[in-house]
């Protein structure tokens, strides 16, 4: 016969084995996409079982009478705020105030910026993780403290040498890797981020980020290692060093000999400026 306090017992260790594969919170994974227009919400159960190869549905995206592509409401939002910005403090208090994105709900903090933004360097990372949400300052935790040492190696310090910020201001949940629409949605506000800073060159921290500002389908392995332009306003862009996530480098630390080439070349041109 089952005791209560086995039951106990069982339910503890479920718990624990839960803990130690990661799942620290009570969170979906999947949050609620509500950036998408109504008439283009989830895709009807006959689409489900349309024929492999079929076309997907694209729904970001919905066509004016004229033909030409119309922003859904949150994205033409967001792209408005951060237009209207016209200091980092407007842009921090816009994308505080922005409310279309349900990774608003489930974080705890805006992680905005940190550094010094006069350096003429602005490091681009990913998303916040759980370090950053709790303390509302990216590049915190364990990934943030090596780069840190990175950084130093090549003698540039938050403090003086440089700006770090993340495509995405809030974490997703469970850390998970942030969706196409989360990205597009926040674009407006980094590379507003960006032309308020006015650095002399940007540092792109892993794939979500260098594929983003270089609006580039290859891999990090493939875009990193040398200086490529990113389109920051019309006829306006800036060099831009695509180099592997510190949180990468942690996992696959191998991979360190690459980034220490790719901060040899920051630091060579940096002295050749
Ligand atoms: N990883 C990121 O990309 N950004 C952070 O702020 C922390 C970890």
């Amino acid at each position: 016969m089952t005791e209560p306090g086995d039951t106990r017992a069982a339910l503890l260790a479920a718990l624990r084995l839960q803990l130690d594969w990661g799942a620290d919170e009570a969170l979906a994974e999947a949050t609620l996409d509500r950036t998408r227009p109504a008439a283009a919400a989830p895709p009807p159960p006959a689409l489900l079982s349309a024929p492999p190869g079929a076309p997907l549905p694209r729904p970001s995206l919905v066509r004016g009478t004229q033909g030409s592509p119309v922003l859904p409401p949150a994205a033409s939002r967001a792209a408005e705020l951060a237009a209207a910005a016209s200091t980092l403090e407007e842009l921090r208090e816009a994308m505080a105030g922005f409310e279309a994105s349900p990774l608003r709900e489930t974080a705890t903090n805006l992680v905005f910026a940190d550094g010094t933004p006069e350096a003429g360097l602005m490091l681009i990372g990913e998303a916040p993780g759980a370090d950053e949400d709790r303390l509302g300052k990216p590049f915190v935790g364990a990934s943030g403290q090596l780069l840190d040492r990175m950084f130093a190696s090549i003698g540039l310090a938050r403090e003086t040498g440089f700006y770090i910020t993340n495509i995405l201001p809030f974490r997703p949940p469970g850390n998970r890797t942030p969706t196409d629409g989360e990205i597009a949605l926040f674009l407006p506000f980094v590379l507003r981020h960006i032309a308020l800073v006015k650095p002399r060159r940007l540092v792109l921290l892993g794939g979500v980020s260098a594929k983003a500002l270089l609006r580039a389908k290859d891999g990090i392995t493939r875009l990193r290692g040398r200086w490529l332009e990113v389109m920051i306003e019309a006829e306006s862009t800036l060099p831009a060093l695509a180099t592997l996530h510190p949180a990468y480098l942690l996992r696959n630390p191998i991979a360190k000999r690459d980034a220490w080439a790719d901060l040899l070349l920051l630091r060579r041109t940096l002295d050749g400026e």
